[in-house]
């Protein structure tokens, strides 16, 4: 089982959005079996709750389901999850200020999977809205990664 974890700050906006976009194109490849999806927040600020309004809008305009809640990366995420991703930089210096010393998990930037795009990090639309630009970089990232994911792993 390959293990994807996507990381914002909230855990309402952006990685909740990757998880489903790329959750959708795992199902639609028949590899539900295969790789685990799932996302969590840097910041406590909204654990519990669903996801934004905005994220929720975006998604069922795209006919994707989503019903998860907001939670905060574990230690334990770096030893379950084999990638774990970030919508931007910030997203990025606060995983590793939390990484335990031994982990495998590969930390990257989410965007650094993305074909065709003119950014590497996905712009936070919690206080400036924006959620259809951002699912347009999700969508290329999910697409990117799902590649390279399935060549490396042979599945
Ligand atoms: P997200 O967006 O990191 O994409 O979920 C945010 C959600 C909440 C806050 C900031 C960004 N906040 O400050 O409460």
């Amino acid at each position: 089982m390959v293990k994807v974890l996507f990381v914002c700050l909230g855990n309402i906006c952006r990685s909740p959005m990757a998880e489903a976009v790329f959750q959708e194109k795992v199902n639609k490849a028949g590899l539900g079996d295969k790789i685990l999806v799932d996302s969590a927040g840097t910041a406590a600020y909204h654990v519990g709750e669903r996801a934004h309004g905005g994220t929720r809008k975006v998604l069922s305009t795209h006919n994707i389901a989503y019903d998860g809640h907001s939670r905060k990366i574990t230690r334990a995420d770096f030893n379950q999850y084999d990638y774990i991703l970030a919508m931007d930089r910030s997203n990025y210096e606060n995983i590793l200020s939390v990484k335990p010393p031994d982990t495998n998990a590969r930390i990257e930037l989410f965007l650094s999977y993305a074909g065709g795009v003119d950014v590497d990090e996905v712009p936070d639309p919690y206080y400036t809205g924006g959620f259809d630009y951002v699912y347009d970089l999700v969508e290329a990232g999910a697409e990117g990664l799902l590649k390279a994911i399935r060549e490396r792993h042979g599945i």
